[in-house]
């Protein structure tokens, strides 16, 4: 199997910064990650996504979005639609991003929309979760599980093949430098897998993100429930992604 390798860029890079990157280093990563046997997903800010799509897609690095409305079309100001993101090449977004969930108070249900919406256009979620604090394995799971059932009963009621894919990230982790313990990090990758096995009808990936670059991967990599990572900050330094891609190893 493929392991998989989200670069969620966020805000960090702007429109020219995006277009350099990706002409100085798309051929070189999109090279890397075929010899390292990694789906690579770009996500870039909506404003770069028209002028990159091509450039990467040539190289075979998959591009996502961070965000889409949960409304197709209409007086949504501001939104982004899936129709959109469809007719540019997306094949991937990020959705329920912690930044979103804090700073826009997005709502469980609202992401279970957006997933819903996305399937049916043939894109695929990239749906993060994650617990706020650090507590036990008990109480992060049902707070987990809140987060799941509503993205997991929208989609259900589709018909047609559906994968999604869904980012782990402790929100404590995210651009802190603090990682969970391998152990509990193995534990919860188990817990989801049995989790969306027994509730989700489609195909899942897990991945983790959370401080992600080549100290933590050294410490959580290689474990049997995760099929990749989803990187922030390392994302845009490309010496720190290609430690990524190069160091990353699936079970
Ligand atoms: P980080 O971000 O790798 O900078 O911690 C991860 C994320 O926010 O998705």
């Amino acid at each position: 199997m493929k392991k998989i390798i989200v670069a969620n860029w966020k805000m960090e890079l702007t429109y020219h910064e995006s277009i350099v990157w990706v002409r100085h280093y798309s051929k070189e990563f999109g090279a890397i990650a075929q010899e390292f046997n990694t789906k690579l997903i770009v996500c870039p800010s909506f404003t770069s996504l028209s002028s990159i799509t091509s450039d990467l897609s040539i190289t075979g690095i998959m591009v996502g979005a961070q965000d889409v409305s949960a409304f197709e079309r209409g007086a949504y100001t501001g939104d982004v639609s899936v129709l959109s993101l469809k007719q540019l090449g997306c094949s991937y977004c990020v959705i329920g991003h912690s930044d979103r969930r804090i700073n826009y108070c997005e709502s469980n249900d609202l992401i279970g929309q957006k997933a819903a919406l996305l399937v049916q256009h043939g894109i695929t979620p990239i749906i993060c979760i994650g617990e706020k604090q650090k507590s036990s394995l008990q109480v992060t799971y049902d707070f987990l599980t809140s987060q799941l059932v509503p993205v997991i009963q929208s989609i259900n009621k589709m018909s047609g093949p559906q994968t999604i894919i869904i980012a782990y990230e402790p929100v404590w982790a995210i651009g802190t430098g603090i990682i969970p313990t391998r152990d509990d990090l193995n534990e919860t990758a188990t817990w989801l897998r049995t989790f969306m096995d027994s509730n989700f009808s489609g195909v899942t990936y897990i991945l983790y993100g959370g401080s992600i670059d080549e100290q933590s991967l050294a410490l959580l990599n290689n474990l049997v429930d995760i099929n990749g990572y989803l990187v922030g900050k390392a994302s845009t330094d490309p010496e720190a992604l290609k430690k990524i891609l190069c160091k990353s190893r699936l079970f």
